[in-house]
């Protein structure tokens, strides 16, 4: 039988050998078994266990590998790692907690988490560092880097990049970016197959090998999903509190509720352009399975006429394909989110393990 290092390599390779440029191949192999490695050896040296530590570097950067992204694929990747782990069935509840939360916090290098997810984000400052002592480190990642070589006894100095403050480059707001991407997308009448590379650019954020058949039936959220990265967001593939993926009408609902962004018509709220929509039952019954829930569909607002609404949706009325339509204003309409111009994603703020909101700085 193989070991569960084995399993989880086997997967790892899986991910990194289907990446379609060679050089970034190489790359990926040597960060990926470099940074186990670093979490092994860190991991031996303060007392943890060295094999959680060292699956938690095997698994850390897949998803930014396989989605060819790394705008948060800390957060994305844990849940893509909590698919595959429930898949293997080879770690516990607790190990799978330890695992997930180094993968969910290893992009905050300026912040202080649990002992596992210490490790992992020293071994990703430690491994390019001693792939090449020339290159150069990201200025957030020099006071961890200072403590590991003092911790490890190295004296070669590293070289540091990106001291200077990042200028905000001004640009539309994000609604307005969000409904000219999706006027754009659903005036092309995507379709729902594999020959088409808008649906298949559409589903590429869910890294299972399932991803198509699943989301074939129902891929209105992930229409919203993929315009709003399009549109410049920064949105992990799942965001807490939502019980589900944005693939998935629900979460956008429970996200927008808990962010502040769910608003009703009841209350004199005004739909706009770029505003998100979510209806309420507003599948024909026959069209869809039993007990499916009330909220089943989205779309994104182009325009608000007096009782209509001009809207961009993927999947509509469940028939495989993307378009610009007209919607009655009526109980169909569940709620709207209306994502502020100044959104930031702050998910990385609630502790993986707790949901609790800690910035503790390094
Ligand atoms: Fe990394």
């Amino acid at each position: 039988m193989m070991n569960r290092i084995e399993i989880i390599r086997q997967y790892a390779d899986g991910i990194i050998e289907n990446m379609p440029k060679a050089d970034e191949r190489k790359e990926a192999y040597i960060h990926t078994y470099g940074v186990a490695e670093c979490c092994a050896l860190l991991a031996g040296k303060r007392g943890p266990d060295a094999e959680l530590a060292l699956i938690s570097g095997l698994l850390h950067d897949l998803y930014a590998y396989k989605s060819g992204s790394y705008s948060c694929h800390s957060q994305s990747g844990a849940e893509m790692a909590r698919a595959a782990l429930k898949h293997m069935k080879i770690t516990n509840d607790d190990e799978q907690k330890i695992i997930l939360s180094a993968i969910y916090h290893h992009a905050n290098k300026d912040l202080v988490h649990d002992e596992y997810d210490e490790i992992l984000k020293d071994a990703d400052v430690l491994q390019p560092f001693l792939n090449d002592a020339g290159s150069r480190i990201f200025h957030l990642a020099l006071p961890r880097l200072n403590h590991l070589r003092n911790e490890l006894g190295i004296s070669a100095n590293p070289a540091v990049y990106g001291s200077t403050q990042q200028n905000n480059t001004s640009r539309a707001g994000i609604r307005q970016q969000l409904a000219d991407i999706a006027e754009m997308l659903a005036s092309r009448k995507i379709c729902g197959k594999k020959s088409n590379q808008d649906f298949m650019d559409l589903i590429h954020y869910y890294p299972e090998a399932s991803a198509f058949n699943e989301l074939i039936h129902g891929w209105c959220a992930a229409f919203v999903y993929h315009c709003c990265i399009k549109a410049g967001m920064e949105l992990p593939i799942k965001s807490p509190p939502a019980s589900c993926r944005f693939a998935g009408v629900g979460a956008w609902y429970e996200w927008g509720k808990a962010m502040g962004y769910c608003h009703f018509v009841k209350d004199g709220f005004i739909p706009d352009r770029g505003d998100i929509v979510i209806y309420d039952n507003i599948i024909p019954a026959e069209n869809k399975p039993e007990d499916s829930l009330w909220h089943d569909h989205i779309g994104v607002v182009l325009d608000c006429r007096p009782d209509q609404l001009k809207v961009a949706e993927g999947n509509i009325n469940n028939k495989n394909i993307a378009g610009i339509l007209m919607r009655e204003q009526d109980k169909t309409i569940g709620c709207y989110l209306r994502i502020p111009d100044d959104y930031q994603y702050d998910g990385w703020k609630y502790d993986y393990k707790t949901g609790q909101v800690r910035i503790e700085k390094y």
